[in-house]
């Protein structure tokens, strides 16, 4: 990237809810512009302007499905599109070069851990379930709770989205009881056990168990419950406008342009951001 020049950024998934909501929040924020906009091959939004897409006028930034054309006229990504495009976009970015932030959720069955890590290694890879900063923020008060309190309290993960909504438990779910997994020294199977079934028994001990609600027009709200004998502490976010998201993300965006490459979090500009030691 030139010195002082705006950073310039692709948006993979643009005609989505969360693609126009990151077309929206760059224009307003503008420290970072957008030079591509990228959607799937059969896009009905395919040759349309991305700002006119996104209710506003004209950025001059046709959406296109060639992501690797966009990426040679941008300095990082960022995909919030659909989860079996994940390994594509993952794998242009590394062809490229190009930071790469995925905002996509649910692609852990297309794309390994080792897949992400040989990315990580060549291109600045940050895997971002939830964008908001403030559930950087819960993921890290989540972890150390889980260390703090002892085993007696169990831990329940409560989560609520929108109807339209095609992973569940959300990733930010996942993510939250893999910190507090982390947080209690349990191995990641312990800390994903799910329930559901007219047998499924008493709860086991050490299980993280997840609620899901589906419904409506509700933006996120995520819950970690540690259920203790006599008393209960409830660590909560609610995300009440998607604008969080594509703030949190596109300041991301703009921290991991600094980056080497390497694989990285939310929690890791959470971390540079203010000590919660
Ligand atoms: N990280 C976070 O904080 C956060 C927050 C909200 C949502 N999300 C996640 O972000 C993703 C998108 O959410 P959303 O609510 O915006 O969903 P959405 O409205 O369904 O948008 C996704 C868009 O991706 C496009 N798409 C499909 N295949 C593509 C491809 N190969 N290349 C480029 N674009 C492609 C589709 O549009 P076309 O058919 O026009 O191509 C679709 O409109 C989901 O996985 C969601 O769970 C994450």
């Amino acid at each position: 990237m030139a010195p002082g020049m705006m950073p310039r950024a692709v948006i993979v998934g643009v005609s989505g809810r969360m693609g126009q909501a990151l077309v929206r929040t760059a224009c307003e924020l503008s420290d970072l512009r957008i030079t591509g906009a990228v959607a799937s091959a059969g896009s009905a939004s395919l040759g349309r302007d991305a700002g006119g897409l996104a209710g506003l006028d004209p950025l001059g930034v046709a959406i296109s499905s060639d992501l690797p054309a966009a990426l040679a006229a941008a300095d990082v990504a960022i995909d919030f599109s659909q989860p079996h495009a994940t390994r594509a976009n993952i794998a242009a970015c590394r062809a490229a070069r190009k930071p790469l932030l995925v905002g996509t959720t649910g692609f852990a069955a297309q794309v390994t851990e080792a897949e992400l890590d040989a990315a990580a290694r060549e291109i600045p890879l940050l895997i971002a379930p939830n964008t908001s900063l403030g559930v950087a923020l819960l993921t890290e008060l989540v972890r150390r709770a889980a260390r703090a309190l002892p085993a007696q309290f169990d831990i329940e993960i409560i989560e609520a989205h929108h109807r339209m909504k095609r992973d569940a438990p959300s990733g930010t779910a996942l993510a939250l009881a893999q910190a507090a997994g982390e947080g209690r020294g349990l191995a990641p199977a312990e800390a994903l056990a799910g329930r559901s079934g007219a047998r499924v028994g008493p709860r086991r001990e050490g299980e993280i168990g997840f609620a899901v609600v589906r419904g409506g027009d509700i933006v996120g709200e995520h819950t970690a419950l540690f259920a203790g004998p006599g008393e209960e502490l409830r660590l909560s976010h609610r995300a009440a406008d998607r604008a969080i998201f594509a703030r949190g993300a596109l300041r991301a965006a703009l921290w991991l342009l600094g980056q080497p490459p390497g694989r990285y979090a939310m929690t890791d500009i959470i971390h540079e951001d203010q000590s919660l030691e």
